[in-house]
């Protein structure tokens, strides 16, 4: 894939871009560039180019304001304390985001392609990576979208795909302390031959009215049971979860229906090398609930590529409240050793790594 580069004759100025990055948040400050290719039938991918940040201009018949043809994934830039910046495993974003593509009819950006884009937009705009203090990096959101101009519902025969990035600091406003979670009874996420399983903006758009729901009782976050029979946990809204029992085994809910996180299975291989054996398989509520009661669950975590690793606290539901569990010493092990990976703080054994600069 040949890119072109065109340069922003207005990049945020030295000062403005320190103040940013000493408390970027997340999402609210976009770099000066991004990038961007087109695909159509006759031409397949083309015009990869880096140009300035800026708005799009959409003809308002464009498909996927209409019927949400559109992907997208989440990863992140590390800055490693010598300067040198580094991806954690973005072969495995680029092939989620096939995977994803696939259930939405939209064009498959081969790895490489994808690796490439989002390597150009990171050299290029390598100042907005955060020192590693604080455990700062810059956030990748690379997106794809039925850009045709046509209200009749096929799949899009222009599509664009496009990265920006954005640093980003604590996901959670509080920082690091258990989020309290809230169960929706009312709402879930994903069904069997639905499309729980690609990172696609309808299941956000979706999560939004639990989410309401959650923050209305005084939570954090929602957490979503199988649409089939009601009893089984799947997932937060943007967060894989797992129990960790008194023996020291580790579960996480099975996948199929849950958006399978890239953060979740380096959990699961990381938690194995620190000697803990861990299971996918299906996950009662009522084992949640008896498990605290009981003391057999010890600790509660949920993770992803923008909360990086959480413990979780109370969970509220109409039915009533159950008590947070009672420890947070694996979850915290746990969260160290990834991000002192991810950070080149640590010996990256398993080859997650992907230098950039
Ligand atoms: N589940 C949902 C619904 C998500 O949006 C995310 C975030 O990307 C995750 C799980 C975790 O995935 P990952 O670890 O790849 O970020
Ligand atoms: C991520 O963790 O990258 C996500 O996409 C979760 C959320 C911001 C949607």
């Amino acid at each position: 894939m040949e890119i072109s580069t065109t340069l922003s004759d207005t990049p945020v100025s030295e000062a403005r871009l320190s103040e940013i990055l000493v408390d970027p948040g997340f999402g609210v400050h976009f770099t000066d560039h991004m990038f961007t290719v087109e695909w159509t039938p006759e031409k397949g991918w083309h015009d990869a180019r880096i140009t300035p940040y800026g708005p799009l201009v959409l003809d308002p018949a464009t498909a996927v304001l209409h019927y949400a043809q559109e992907t997208f994934e989440g990863m992140k830039a590390y800055r490693h304390a010598d300067g040198s910046v580094h991806l954690f495993r973005p072969e495995a974003n680029a092939e989620r985001m096939i995977r994803s593509s696939q259930r939405l009819a939209l064009p498959e950006l081969p790895v490489d392609d994808f690796l490439a884009a989002v390597e150009a937009l990171v050299k290029v705009d390598a100042r907005w990576v955060p020192e590693a203090q604080g455990e700062k990096s810059l956030y990748l959101r690379p997106f794809m979208f039925a850009s045709e101009k046509f209200l009749g519902v096929r799949p899009s025969q222009h599509v664009t795909f496009m990265v920006i990035a954005s640093p980003a600091g604590s996901y959670f406003k509080g920082g690091l302390k258990p989020v309290s979670l809230w169960l929706t009874e009312d709402y879930t996420r994903a069904g069997r031959g639905g499309m729980g399983a690609a990172k696609t903006g309808g299941n956000y758009a979706s999560s939004l009215v639990a989410q309401q729901e959650a923050t209305a009782n005084g939570c954090d976050q929602v957490v979503f049971l199988d649409a089939q029979d009601g009893l089984y946990v799947e997932e937060l809204g943007g967060m894989n979860m797992y129990f960790v029992f008194r023996d020291g085994s580790i579960v996480t809910p099975a996948t199929g229906t849950i958006l399978e996180g890239i953060t979740r299975s380096s959990i699961i291989a990381l938690a194995e090398q620190l000697g803990h054996e861990v299971t996918e398989r299906r996950f009662a509520i009522d084992e949640w609930r008896s498990g605290i009661a009981s003391g057999d669950i010890v600790e509660i975590f949920a993770c992803g590529t923008a909360a990086v690793v959480s413990p979780v606290g109370e969970l509220r539901s109409a039915a009533g409240t159950t008590a947070a569990p009672a420890s947070t010493e694996l979850t915290m092990k746990i969260r160290s050793a990834l991000v002192d990976v991810q950070f080149g703080r640590a010996e990256d054994t398993n080859g997650w790594l992907r230098q950039v600069l």
